[in-house]
């Protein structure tokens, strides 16, 4: 992968300690890590619950780092202009989740921040063929949402490879990420399949040299793949 498309890491703040959000942000700044993925759920869209963008607002000025919100929330039209307001560059919503996918991407796009659009594993790519002049990144789910520490799912590397390519014939800019599972172990068929930002929770924050060395050996291990 060549310098400028050195792969990016972003940590899922999930498996973080919650009642230590600004030191645990310093420490993923420290380990070298590129951005902040805040996983927003609603116990809605996904069984499970978790932060708002109060706490995101407040965690903005204890770090440097870009901040992208994953929304898994049901009409996350509601809640986009809170997220970019609270501090978030990258605002992703899930395809599943919005009746006017369009609308809602261009929303984001009209507020000042760049649109991410997720992938849920069984969601075929058709879903978000119409839209991706209006997307800054394509984030692949490899997990069923919800929760971290859940198996990396290969069978949808396919759909990461063809996902890149449908980046390169209609919006170049754009980014893939993939999130869910990505560890030492499945990084190199991410990033051989096409991701340039990987989202890492569990792998990140329970590797057993710390989140330095992982951060490390997550490049490492991407040069790799590649070469
Ligand atoms: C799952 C989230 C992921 C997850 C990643 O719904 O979107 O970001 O927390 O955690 P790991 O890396 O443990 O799968
Ligand atoms: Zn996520």
């Amino acid at each position: 992968m060549a310098a400028d498309l050195r792969l990016e890491i972003a940590p899922s703040i999930l498996p973080a300690d919650f009642g230590r959000l600004g030191e645990e942000l310093q420490s993923l700044e420290d380990a070298g890590v590129d951005r902040i993925h805040w996983d927003v759920m609603d116990g809605v869209f996904v069984p499970n619950l978790t932060i708002g963008y109060p706490i995101i607002a407040d965690c903005r000025r204890h770090s440097e780092l870009p901040f992208e919100a994953h929304l898994m929330i049901v009409e996350p039209e509601r809640y986009v202009k809170a997220y970019i307001e609270a501090g978030c560059e990258l605002v992703t919503v899930h395809a599943e989740a919005t009746t006017h996918l369009h609308r809602t991407l261009s929303l984001i796009g009209e507020e000042g921040a760049r649109a991410g659009v997720a992938l849920n594993p069984a969601t075929p790519l058709s879903a978000i063929e119409y839209v991706m002049d209006l997307v800054d990144v394509v984030l692949i789910m490899t997990v069923n949402p919800g929760f971290g520490g859940q198996r990396y799912l290969t069978s949808v590397e396919p759909k990461i490879q063809a996902a890149a390519a449908l980046r390169d014939a209609t919006n170049p800019a754009a980014r893939i990420e993939v999130d869910g599972g990505v560890s030492t172990d499945t990084l190199a068929g991410c990033v051989r399949n096409g991701a340039q930002i990987v989202v890492s929770g569990s792998a990140l924050f329970s590797y057993p040299g710390g989140r330095r060395e992982a951060v490390d050996t997550f490049h490492r291990l991407a040069k790799e793949a590649l070469a």
